[in-house]
């Protein structure tokens, strides 16, 4: 797979769009997006199924933005949502609702009501209550809806605490081993089709095993709730795939993923759908930044971005990685420095003790592989407005979302 951020003369692009030219013209922080990157990750889910009945549903929490969207859904995207706003965004980016999926642990009833009246494909469905709660509402407006019991399978994914949701103690599903009683009660409502099954064990996998495993796990069950009666018809087998963020990591097929998964499921006659959303567009987003100051202390040295922990917390929370490098790569010195934004908490820092090119002020650097989990967990704290997002095609760059101003900080206050 092609990554889209490299070097050509020394120079970052993103496709054939050379990097400064974004930062001179829009300024800093701003997340840039590769339109083919994402494109392309894309058609290696839908491609690898051929024949097989399937529906690719990008998970929108990864990257929301309505451009992003868009490109999808003309490419012949599904979309997984958590939200009655995720939902809001893929409706105005002009997704069909009968691609797409609701997932989560708390649907309220007003987004369930909001999902029903859109005409969404399928609830993956999380406890008895939300349960009761869908037929409830369905019956009230005389429809019946399609549900997808989504079951734990139990398989360690082993990836970050924060991000595995596959064990019977997470908050997540319904426990595999008793679940065939709640379809069995799912099938009693009246305004119920117990269609699915649905499962997600976690995100940022490199190895497709547990993967697999559940997999194997969950399509047992489905041919006990066939032989019981049950309409199964749909297997979501939930997002996951991880990216490699270190530059010894290697990213994971998507194609041999679904190729084993499709092994495993052969023959079952069921629709596959997957969720995938890091796979998709984490490696086709840059975050690039700024210099502001270096600042040496007895023990270290700081380099100082204008861009922080609220425009990308993925190091902070998650001790991720991202790679940092300089838009213009000239022949440098290596240093070992604390990569930090101007957000006052020593949990600021985009990378600690790293080894990196030597950077003066004024001089832009790439946070890289930030297309995913980016700019969608950035917040206003310390009441820095957030940044801009530009959509690369080819060589053509456009906005698709402009900074915010310091008047949208205070929208919606009173004195
Ligand atoms: N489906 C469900 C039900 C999910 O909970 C998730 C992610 C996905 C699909 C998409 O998973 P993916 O293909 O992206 O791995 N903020 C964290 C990641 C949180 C993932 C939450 N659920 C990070 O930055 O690493």
């Amino acid at each position: 797979m092609i990554n889209p951020f490299r070097y050509q003369d020394q120079i970052l692009h993103c496709e054939n769009v050379p990097l400064p030219r974004v930062v001179e013209e829009y300024g800093t922080p701003v997340y840039v997006y590769s339109a083919q990157g994402i494109l392309d990750r894309y058609q290696a889910y839908d491609s690898a199924f051929g024949d097989t009945p399937h529906r690719v549903c990008f998970a929108v929490k990864a990257n929301s933005n309505i451009a992003i969207l868009k490109l999808l859904a003309d490419a012949g995207a599904g979309f997984d949502i958590v939200s009655g706003g995720e939902l809001f965004r893929v409706l105005k980016a002009g997704g069909d609702p009968e691609k797409i999926v609701f997932s989560g642990v708390g649907k309220t009833a007003e987004e369930i009501e909001y999902a029903i009246d859109s005409n969404i494909h399928s609830f993956n469905c999380e406890s008895e209550p939300e349960l009761d709660l869908l037929n409830e509402i369905a019956e009230r407006r005389g429809v019946k809806v399609r549900v997808a019991l989504r079951v734990n399978p139990d398989v360690d994914a082993s990836t970050h605490p924060y991000i595995s949701t596959g064990l019977r103690d997470h908050k997540f599903g319904l426990d595999i081993e008793t679940v065939e009683s709640i379809y069995q009660k799912a099938n009693a409502l009246p305004a119920i089709l117990p269609e699915g099954v649905s499962c997600h064990i976690g995100s940022q996998l490199l190895d497709h095993s547990p993967l697999l495993e559940s997999v194997q796990k969950v399509l047992q069950l489905i041919r006990k709730l066939q032989s019981q009666g049950l309409p199964i018809r749909h297997l979501d087998l939930g997002g996951g795939l991880g990216v490699a963020y270190h530059p010894g990591q290697q990213t994971p097929s998507i194609h041999d993923y679904i190729q084993e998964a499709l092994k495993v499921v052969a023959g079952s006659g069921l629709q596959i759908m997957v969720e995938p959303g890091r796979s998709i567009v984490a490696e086709s987003g840059a975050l690039l930044s700024r210099v502001i100051y270096r600042k040496q202390s007895p023990q270290k040295e700081f380099v100082i971005l204008d861009a922080a922990m609220n425009d990308l917390i993925r190091p902070s929370l998650y001790s991720a990685h991202h790679e940092i490098v300089p838009l213009v790569n000239t022949d440098r010195a290596v240093q070992k420095a604390d990569i930090v934004g101007p957000v006052c908490e020593t949990g600021d820092f985009l990378a600690r003790d790293r080894e990196v090119a030597t950077m003066n002020p004024g001089e832009a650097a790439a946070i890289l592989t930030s297309g995913a989990y980016g700019f969608v967990l950035s917040s206003n704290y310390n009441s820095r407005p957030r940044a801009t997002e530009v959509l690369v095609h080819g060589s053509e760059f456009r906005v698709i979302r402009q900074r915010e101003t310091l008047d949208d900080l205070i929208r919606g206050e009173s004195l």
